[in-house]
C-alpha cells in the first residue's frame, strides 16, 4: 500500500497573528511574518484506510479537527479515500511551541501529494491555513510573510527573499505551565480590548519595517520590532474587556527581566512569546551559547534550546 510522508518545521512569528476576521476560514485581521526553525518539526505519513484516523506520536488522537480539515480538502479538491494519518511531533513536550503549525503544514503537503496533486506552495499554504492559521507560514523555509488577504483565495503566505541575517532563537521552556487558553479563545478575548484597533494599525507598518530590517541585516531593529509586537499582543490579553487573561507566569517575567539585563550588558537579546508562558529569545548566532549559559546560571531549572532558521516542507516516498 502506498504511503506518502511529508515533514514541515514549526515557525515563530516575529510579527504576530492575533485575531480573526473569519473564524471558520482562519482569515486574520492582520498580516504576520515568521521565522521557520530547524530544531522543531512534524513528520506525517498518510495512507489509504477504511475510515479517517489520526495517530499522533503513536497515540490515537481526537479526530474532530482533522475530520473537519480533511472534509474541507475533499470539498475543494474532489473526494478521496479515507486516510490513516500518523504524525510524529518533534517538538519538546511543554515547550509551548505551537505544533499545530508544523502539523497542519505537513498534513496538507502529505495528503495532497498522496492523492496525486503537485500544488504550488502558496496553494498548500492557503489550504493549511484552514487547519491552523500559523500553518500557512510553515510550508516555507527561513522567513515567511502571511498576507492577510481579503478572502479564502487571497490569504496565504510566501517566502521572503533570503536574508543572511545571523539570527538565532533560544527557546526557553518554563516549567509549571498554567492552564491553557487556546489561541482561538485568546484571540476572541483580545479582540475585545480597547487597544485592538491600534494593534491592527501598528501591524501594518511593523510588517514593512520588519522586512526592511531583515534586508538590511539589522538584528537589533528586528529584535526591537519583534519584542514590541509580542508585548503589545500580550497587553491586548491583559486589557481585554471580555474575560481578560494572561499567559505569563512569574517565571516568564523573570526571563523577560533577564533578557533586559543581557541587553543592558551590551548583548543582542529580545524576547517574543506566543500563546503560552515560554519565552523565545532573538539573538545573534555568535551570542546564543553565551546567553544560554547565562540563563543556565540564573535559572538552572529551565531547559533552553538554541534554534536557527529551518527549511521548508520536504517529502519522502
Ligand atoms: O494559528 P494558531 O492557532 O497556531 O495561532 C498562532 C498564534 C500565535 O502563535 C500566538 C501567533 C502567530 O502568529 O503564530
Amino acid at each position: 500500500m502506498t504511503k506518502t510522508t511529508a515533514t514541515a518545521h514549526t515557525n515563530i512569528a516575529l510579527i504576530k497573528y492575533w485575531g480573526k476576521k473569519d473564524a471558520q476560514l482562519n482569515l486574520p485581521t492582520t498580516s504576520s511574518l515568521s521565522l521557520t526553525l530547524d530544531k522543531f518539526y512534524t513528520t506525517t505519513t498518510v495512507e489509504n484506510s477504511d475510515i479517517d484516523q489520526l495517530i499522533i506520536n503513536g497515540q490515537m488522537a481526537d479526530p474532530n479537527r482533522v475530520h473537519h480539515f480533511l472534509d474541507g480538502l475533499r470539498t475543494e479538491l474532489g473526494d478521496f479515500s479515507p486516510l490513516l494519518i500518523s504524525s510524529q511531533n518533534h517538538v519538546p513536550t511543554a515547550a509551548g511551541l505551537a505544533s499545530s503549525a508544523s502539523a497542519f503544514a505537513a498534513l496538507t503537503a502529505a495528503t495532497t501529494r498522496h492523492i496525486g496533486l503537485d500544488l504550488p506552495l502558496t496553494t498548500l499554504s492557503r489550504l493549511a491555513r484552514r487547519g491552523s492559521g500559523s500553518a500557512t507560514r510553515s510550508l516555507f523555509g527561513g522567513f515567511a510573510l502571511w498576507q492577510a488577504g481579503t478572502n479564502d483565495q487571497t490569504s496565504y503566505a510566501n517566502a521572503l527573499p533570503t536574508s543572511n541575517i545571523p539570527i538565532s532563537l533560544l527557546v526557553v521552556e518554563i516549567s509549571g505551565l498554567q492552564k491553557k487558553i487556546s489561541s482561538s479563545d485568546g484571540m476572541l478575548r483580545a479582540m475585545t480590548s480597547p487597544k485592538y484597533e491600534q494593534w491592527v494599525h501598528d501591524a501594518n507598518w511593523q510588517i514593512t519595517a520588519m522586512q526592511t530590517a531583515l534586508q538590511a541585516g539589522d538584528l537589533t531593529q528586528v529584535g526591537q520590532l519583534a519584542e514590541n509586537n509580542a508585548l503589545a499582543m500580550h497587553a491586548l490579553n491583559l486589557s481585554a474587556k471580555d474575560r481578560r487573561f494572561t499567559y505569563f507566569t512569574p517565571q516568564t517575567i523573570q526571563v523577560l527581566d533577564l533578557v533586559k539585563k543581557l541587553r543592558q550588558n551590551g548583548l543582542i537579546a529580545y524576547a517574543t512569546l506566543d500563546a503560552g508562558p515560554n519565552v523565545k529569545i532573538i539573538t545573534h548566532a555568535d551570542q546564543a551559547a553565551y546567553i544560554q549559559a547565562q540563563l543556565h546560571q540564573e535559572l538552572p531549572k529551565l531547559r533552553v534550546t538554541i534554534a536557527h532558521p529551518g527549511p521548508g516542507v520536504s517529502y519522502e516516498q
